[in-house]
């Protein structure tokens, strides 16, 4: 079962087989993201370069970065229309979104969601969304799929090395179908080892759906190496990469 990896303690962004990206702040000057044109075209022609052939985009929106349906559809059917010929005809991009689950996000009725009705959701990383959930619950009562970007990253789940703080709450998340998506970047420990922890007892349960980049500029393409977890771990990372493929 681990024939590629079982004598191996390092794995690359490569060694993932991730072909479908889900998650990824390339669309060019509307969050923290890629700042220009040429920001977005240098991360996608890296992580093409690394085996990725389609990309959602998922700009963040929130009170922070208060983005519009319609004003996002425009700025990525322009980035579409003028991609690089090295990159158009071997890349396909496709919108949806990163809501916070704040007021801003209440507000909304036009929403960027993945294809079969899923929708990418976040918390900030120190302050657990309030309206947890009922968000959720709404979100379900309104036949979305609700899936909730790096729980690995929240620090309010922090729980040391045994066992995540708040597991019921994430037990129930998933009984109300919730989906939870791992960043490729939080395998590299670069949250610190309570998340570390978090990831781990999370791949072990089984509790991923989903893997993605999260990328925001194309330098970040250098810390998604090292990976800290076992090869039984890496290879339940390689099957979420399949799992992606949902979502387009
Ligand atoms: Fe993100």
């Amino acid at each position: 079962m681990f024939r590629f990896f079982a004598n191996r303690n390092h794995y690359s962004f490569a060694d993932i087989g991730l072909r479908c990206d889900v998650h990824s702040h390339i669309l060019p000057g509307v969050d923290d993201g890629a700042g220009e044109f040429a920001d977005s075209v240098a991360i996608l022609r890296a992580m093409h370069a690394k085996g990725v052939e389609r990309f959602i985009l998922t700009p963040h929106v929130s009170t922070m970065f208060p983005n519009k349906a319609a004003e996002l559809r425009l700025r990525f059917d322009h980035l579409v229309a003028t991609l690089p010929e090295d990159l158009a005809g071997k890349i396909s991009l496709h919108l949806a979104s990163e809501y916070m689950m704040d007021e801003y996000f209440d507000s909304l009725t036009d929403l960027l969601h993945y294809s079969n009705q899923h929708i990418l959701v976040e918390m900030s990383y120190g302050v657990r969304s309030p309206g947890l959930l009922e968000t959720i619950f709404r979100l379900v009562q309104d036949g979305f799929t609700p899936v909730l970007a790096h729980p690995e990253r929240y620090i309010f789940y922090f729980g040391g090395k045994k066992r995540p703080r708040g597991v019921e709450e994430l037990e129930q998340l998933q009984e109300m179908g919730c989906k939870f998506q791992l960043n490729i970047q939080s395998l590299s420990g670069a949250y610190g080892p309570d998340s570390l922890a978090n990831l781990k007892y999370f791949l072990d349960h089984d509790w991923y759906s989903f893997v993605a980049s999260d990328i925001h500029a194309a330098r970040q393409m250098a810390r998604y190496a090292d990976f800290k977890v076992s090869p039984a771990q890496f290879e339940k990372v390689r099957e979420l990469a399949q799992n992606n493929e949902m979502l387009f």
